[in-house]
């Protein structure tokens, strides 16, 4: 998505340890008519693929996926973080190592939220590694439910969690991919 690259080129920083901060837009101040561009070129990616619902993890992935839902016509369930392991038997769980943070959470849907009838896009608002994809596509299949795809805003690709998926045979298209990136220099994928 060009109107992304260039929002991401005009008002991103890059911070040491591969962090690309887009407070302005998205992470800490929400451009909302610039986030329901986003939401409708989701659409565009998914609109005969018979999603069904939209799955995505708190906190900044739900305004993505709210801006997608908002397009497609489809509601939003999003995944809890707990920091414990003690979850009842009414939900889906999975563990998830953030390399970002250095820790490791567990996240959690009820299972009164997805079923095997469902067709899940995933979405959030970073790819970096992918565990926290990872986590939320072991959910679905918990669920006996279909991965449509994963779409998140900003994939950072050169840690590789997006090509990891891909080659698993996952749809994983992202709306920017930052092939390389350093102070005052990003770059994306062609
Ligand atoms: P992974 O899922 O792809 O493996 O990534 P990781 O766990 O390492 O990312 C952890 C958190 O950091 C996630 O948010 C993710 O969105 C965010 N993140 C990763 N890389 C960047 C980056 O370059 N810039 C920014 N701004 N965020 C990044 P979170 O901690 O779960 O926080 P939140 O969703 O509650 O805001």
């Amino acid at each position: 998505m060009k109107a992304l690259e260039q929002k991401i080129l005009n008002e991103g920083t890059v911070l040491g340890g591969d962090i690309l901060k887009v407070g302005s837009f998205l992470n800490q101040q929400i451009d909302v008519a610039f986030l329901m561009e986003m939401g409708e070129e989701i659409d565009k990616i998914y609109k005969n693929a018979g999603v069904t619902k939209i799955l995505t993890i708190e906190a900044s992935g739900i305004a993505v996926a709210v801006a997608a839902a908002a397009v497609m016509k489809v509601n939003v369930v999003f995944a809890k973080k707990n920091k414990t392991s003690n979850v009842s038997g009414e939900v889906y769980s999975a563990n998830v190592h953030s390399f970002t943070h250095g820790t490791d959470y567990l996240v959690t849907v009820p299972k009164d939220y997805i079923d095997a009838n469902d067709k899940i896009l995933i979405i959030d608002d970073f790819l970096a590694n992918g565990k926290a994809l990872e986590g939320l596509i072991d959910i679905v299949e918990q669920a006996g439910a279909e991965v449509a795809g994963c779409t998140c805003a900003i994939e950072k690709g050169f840690q590789g969690g997006g090509d990891k998926l891909r080659k698993k045979g996952y749809k994983v298209e992202s709306l920017a991919v930052i092939e390389k990136m350093s102070p005052g220099n990003i770059e994306f994928r062609k």
